[in-house]
Order: structure tokens, then C-alpha cells, then sequence
């Protein structure tokens, strides 16, 4: 969602600022701002639309000083304007601010600011935050107090960054429940909403916790509480490299992210399944073999396509660990009332570790006593904090908004989990696991033939393009895998599309079929493959056009597709993670095709930090 960037130093900041946003670029947004300290006063631009518009704004009246904040906003109060736009300042433009998050009681301090006679120029929630800081600041004449007390009258998540005109050598940072890091620098520091904004500049950087803040000169960090009271932190090292964070010969970062997906799932794999070991190495789940004994129910909480992976992971755990598996959406999870309690395990799967929703559901089960088991990318996020248990995915990170490599990593983590806690409760025998993982190192080589197959992929996206309707269709694991197929359309080609149990169709959906539908059926499912079969039979016999996802050997369905993309044999249990890279580049090449930016799909954000 929004991006931050802070800086302050002794460089002109807003080069520094709009180069770090545009880092960002990739969590969405509609609109983007600075706000730059120039000759005793605040100058600040912003505008609706992308970087390039303002950096064309900028053009010919550059904002020159070196401490300012960047903001790109996506919208949540206001439609996307100037006007909407981050920074927001107080009325006499001496302080600005830039918030990620959603100011809950906005309306009621607003009223109360209006009633004192604060004239507001936008419809955003963010103002409110401007005008508290300054009415707090006119009365204390502290800004770090007045940020303070700020906080404290805001309900609902934010991070915060904050310049006043008073202390040109001063940025200000505070957060809860929205991501916010500051860097490490030399004679100069730097503020963020995500790692690649300042990853060309420190390696070093300090994730903030909620309720702390971040008083940061050219010199010198400081982190307090909102008692003012220094909090010790440690140094996190960013290992991963800037290249990562960069396209690297790929048209886009989705085709890249793809065709990294053999190595992703080496690295979250190999590191796991020693050979000399006969068991699963997961260092940071500290569940007890007798603490696991007394489960007797599983939660997979998560969103969108980390959902997805969680599905998996109901069927594989229910299927070799014999415990009743609920897979549900965070947004629906975490206002209803669960039964919970302490022999309950809560797992959630998050790239971000930071999506709003999910992070919600963590800490409700957590007050109701369960066991909480994070399945996360992102390092030191939220979700890693504050789990009980963690299976970081080595993916790396994950640039595109449309989540592919990710998504392979989870479901190598439901793997490795259903696995654990199949061993550990005496269902699966060393001999089995050892089977299976002779076939689970074959899977990132597996993947790589998949990928060859890029070109056939995309004339099958050529051929369908004009398709307004599709259907993604299977059973059991294949239905699980559809529905991922089917968002990654929706997401990024903007073509509706539905993921339907295949047996469930002929109960009313059947009737939308009709000369021409696209119908793509999964039948990777050995046991259900003639099924799905005769399910497809049933749409070919109303007119549907079929491009089929089968194993190699399957042969016989090119009686029935149209088209036909053939994956390595593999065991049942594997067949998710291989049958969904066809998935991923048709949509890819559909979206192309049909000319988006698949990188920026609209009205979407990367990492859902709003409910
Ligand atoms: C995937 O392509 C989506 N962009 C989206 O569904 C995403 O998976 C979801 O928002 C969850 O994000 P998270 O993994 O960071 O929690």
C-alpha cells in the first residue's frame, strides 16, 4: 500500500526521496508527494498520478534541502487528487506529515479540530494527524511530545513521518501496526516503509515496533517509547542483495519472480531436508513433540493467493497428519468467534507478515490461548515478531503485487509442515518421509522444465485472449490450485474468471457456459483425474473450449481438451505447486497481451496493511 520514505542528511533530499519511492512503486498507489526543509520553511509538492508526474511537476522547481518525506499514497479516504495527497500539513505549512494506516476516529477529531476553527483541505484521515501534531506542538512547544500525545488521541494503525519547520534538523517516525524501518547511515539517516527504498544507501536498519518512535537527526538514532524512555534496539543486516530488489533483464518483475521460483523453492527446501537427517529441520518452530500431540484442531488464516497456499495445507495436514484442518479467510476469521484455545494451532501464511487482516487474526488467537505459527517472507515483519512459531519462506523478496514465487514457497512450507506434524504424531513412517523427500528435491528442477514450456504458454494466452469468462475447474488439490489460477487472471489481465469444484458446477454454474468458454481444467490428481474428466465432458458438450493441466502420460485427455500443458509426474502430493506455473505465465502472458502493466495492476496494492 502507501510508501514512506525519510531522509536527513547532508545531500539534496529529494532526489534521494523520489528514488526511494520509486522502490516502492510496487506496493501501488495513485498519488505521490514530498516535503522538502528549504530556506526556513516547509516546500511541499505533490500530485495525483505517478512518480513521472511528479517529477514533471518538480521540473524547473525542484525543492532544494537535505531533510524532507516522500509519501505514496493509495487511497482509502478521498478519491485520489493533489489535494488527497500526501505530505498533509497544519495551516501554516510548519509541519508536515505523511501516515500509512487508517485513522479510525478521524471523523470525531476532526469535528473536534473543525470546532476550534482548524479549516481542513483534504478528505483524508491523514490531516487529522497534521493538525493534532500541530495544536499539540503549539501547546507544549516539544514536537516529540506533541507526536507522543498525537498518538495517543489516534485510534486505528499508522506509521508516521514528521517534519516541522522549527526543527530542520529533526525527522520524526512512529508506528503501530504499520511497517515502518529506519537506516543506518553516515551523517545521514533514513526512514521507510519497506527495505528496497534505502537498500542502495544502508544495510543497516532498526525495525520499529508499535508505539515507539523514531527521533532521528544526521547523527544520531534514538528509539522511545511513548514515555520517552530509550528502547534498546538491535541492528537488523539486510543480506539480500540490491539486484534482488531489481528487474534484471525481465520485461517485468512478475517474469522474473516466476522464473525464480526453482531457485525460491530450493532455498526455503534444501536448508530443511538434510540428507543425513532423517526429519524435518524447521529451527524456529519450537512446538514440542508432546505440545503437538495435544492439537486437536488447525486454523489457516491468511489472504488472496497466500490463502491459496493455506488451502494446501488444510488438504495435506488433514490428509498425512489426521487433525481437523479450517482454512478461512483472515477478513471473515477475525470477526467471527472461533472456538479456540490452548490445544488449538493457529498457522498463518503471509508474504508481507504484515497484511492487516492477518495480522488481526494472530492476535486474537493468541488472546484466546492458541498456538500461533507464522509462515512468512518478509523478515522481521509484524507476523514474524509475534508468532509463537516460525517457517520463513526463502523467496526473496517479492516485487511484482501479483504474488508467484511466494506462493511456490508456501506451499513448499505446507509441505515441510504437514510432513512435521504427520512424523511427530507417529502417522508417517521415517521410510515414507524419506520417499517423499527424495521426490520433493526433484521439484525445483521439475519447475525449470515447466518454465521451458514459457513460449507454448504464451501462444495459448494468444489464442484465448478475447476470452471476457473463465472457468478454472478441478478436484481436491487441483480445485485448491485453480483458485489461485483464477485470482492471478482476475489480478492482473482483468478478465473475470471463477475457480469452481469441478463436481459442483452441473449445481448451477453449468449454466454459464455456453459456444466458446473458456473452461481450464486441473486434473493433475491422479485418483480424480477421470473425475474432472467427465466434468469437462460436460462443459465441451455445451460448447466450452478446454486448456487442460495434466500430468505427462496423461495422454488420453487430448480426447477431450483442446489444448493440452503437460507437468513432470510427480507424487499427489506435489502436484499443486507444478500445476500452478502454467497458471501463473498464462495469466501473465494474457495480461500482457491484453496491454497492462502487470507489475502495477490497478487498484491494487502489494501488502494489504488496511483492513
Ligand atoms: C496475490 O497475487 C495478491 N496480490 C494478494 O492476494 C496477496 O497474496 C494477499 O494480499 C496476501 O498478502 P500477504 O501474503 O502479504 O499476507
Amino acid at each position: 500500500m502507501c510508501g514512506i520514505v525519510g531522509y536527513i542528511g547532508n545531500k539534496e533530499a529529494s532526489p534521494i526521496l523520489i528514488d526511494g519511492l520509486k522502490k516502492l512503486e510496487y506496493r501501488g498507489y495513485d498519488s505521490a508527494g514530498i516535503a522538502v526543509y528549504h530556506n526556513e520553511s516547509l516546500q511541499i509538492t505533490k500530485t495525483k498520478g505517478r512518480l513521472v508526474a511528479l517529477e514533471e511537476k518538480l521540473q524547473g522547481n525542484e525543492l532544494t534541502g537535505s531533510v524532507g518525506i516522500g509519501h505514496t499514497r493509495w487511497a482509502t479516504h478521498g478519491a485520489p487528487s493533489d489535494v488527497n495527497s500526501h505530505p498533509h500539513g497544519n495551516s501554516t505549512q510548519t509541519i508536515a506529515v505523511v501516515h500509512n494506516g487508517i485513522i479510525e476516529n478521524y471523523l470525531t477529531l476532526k469535528e473536534e479540530l473543525q470546532a476550534d476553527g482548524v479549516v481542513f483541505l483534504s478528505e483524508t484521515d491523514t490531516e487529522v494527524a497534521a493538525h493534532l501534531v500541530d495544536l499539540y506542538y503549539n501547546q507544549c512547544g516539544d514536537l516529540i511530545d506533541a507526536v507522543i500525545k498525537t498518538m495517543g488521541r489516534i485510534e486505528g494503525s499508522y506509521a508516521l513521518g514528521v517534519v516541522c519547520r522549527d526543527h530542520p534538523d529533526l525527522l520524526v517516525a512512529a508506528r503501530k501496526d504499520s511497517p515502518l524501518i529506519v537506516g543506518l547511515g553516515k551523517g545521514e539517516n533514513f526512514v521507510a516503509s519497506d527495505i528496497p527504498a534505502i537498500l542502495q544507501y544502508t544495510r543497516d536498519i532498526y525495525l520499529l515496533d508499535d508505539h515507539e518512535i523514531a527521533v532521528v537527526t544526521r547523527d544520531d538514532i534514538k528509539i522511545i517509547n511513548r514515555n520517552k524512555e530509550e528502547v534498546k534496539k538491535e541492528i537488523y543486516k539486510v543480506t539480500w542483495d540490491v539486484a534482488a530488489a531489481e528487474k534484471g533483464g525481465y520485461e517485468h518483475f512478475m517474469l522474473k519472480e516466476i522464473f525464480e521460483q526453482p531457485k525460491a523453492v530450493r532455498d526455503t527446501l534444501l536448508p530443511r531436508l538434510p540428507q543425513n537427517k532423517e526429519e524435518i529441520v524447521l529451527d524456529d518452530i519450537k512446538l514440542s513433540q508432546k505440545e503437538l500431540e495435544k492439537i486437536n484442531k488447525i486454523y489457516i488464516v491468511a489472504c488472496g493467493t497466500a490463502y491459496y497456499a493455506g488451502l494446501i495445507g488444510k488438504y495435506l495436514i488433514e490428509r498425512v497428519g489426521r487433525i481437523p484442518v479450517v482454512a478461512e479467510v483472515a477478513s471473515e476469521f477475525r470477526y467471527r468467534d472461533p472456538i479456540m484455545d490452548e490445544n488449538t494451532l493457529l498457522i498463518l501464511v503471509s508474504q508481507s507478515g504484515e497484511t492487516a487482516d492477518t495480522v488481526a487474526a494472530m492476535r486474537r488467537a493468541k488472546k484466546a490461548g492458541a498456538r500461533v505459527l507464522g509462515v512468512v517472507n518478509v523478515v522481521g515483519s509484524t507476523i514474524a515478531r509475534e508468532a509463537d512459531d516460525l517457517l520463513y519462506t526463502w523467496a526473496g523478496p517479492e516485487i511484482a503485487v501479483a504474488s508467484t514465487k511466494a506462493y511456490s514457497t508456501q506451499v513448499v512450507a505446507m509441505y515441510l509442515i504437514a510432513c512435521h506434524i504427520a512424523m511427530e504424531t507417529g502417522k508417517m513412517s521415517t521410510a515414507e518421509f524419506i520417499e517423499l523427500r527424495k521426490e520433493l528435491h526433484t521439484i525445483p528442477d521439475k519447475i525449470d522444465e515447466i518454465l521451458k514450456q514459457a513460449d507454448k504458454l504464451k501462444e495459448y494466452a494468444d489464442h484465448y485472449m478475447s476470452s471476457k469468462n473463465v472457468f478454472y475447474i478441478g478436484r481436491g488439490l487441483d480445485f485448491a490450485v485453480s483458485m489461485e489460477g483464477s485470482l492471478k487472471l482476475k489480478e492482473i489481465a482483468y478478465v473475470h474468471s471463477e475457480p469452481y469444484a469441478a463436481g459442483e458446477l452441473k449445481h448451477g454454474p453449468i449454466a454459464l457456459i455456453e459456444d466458446g468458454t473458456l473452461v481450464i481444467g486441473i486434473v493433475s490428481q491422479e485418483e480424480l483425474f477421470d473425475k474432472t474428466v467427465s466434468n469437462l465432458r460436460e462443459v465441451k458438450a455445451r460448447g466450452a473450449k478446454i486448456l487442460a493441466i495434466a500430468q505427462e502420460g496423461h495422454t488420453e485427455i487430448e480426447k477431450t481438451a483442446d489444448d493440452v500443458i503437460y507437468v513432470p509426474r510427480t507424487h499427489w502430493m506435489f502436484t499443486p505447486i507444478l500445476a500452478n506455473i502454467p497458471q501463473q505465465l498464462f495469466a501473465y502472458y494474457m495480461a500482457t497481451g491484453l496491454g497492462h502493466d502487470v507489475d502495477k495492476p490497478r487498484n491494487l496494492a502489494k501488502s494489504v496493511t488496511v483492513e
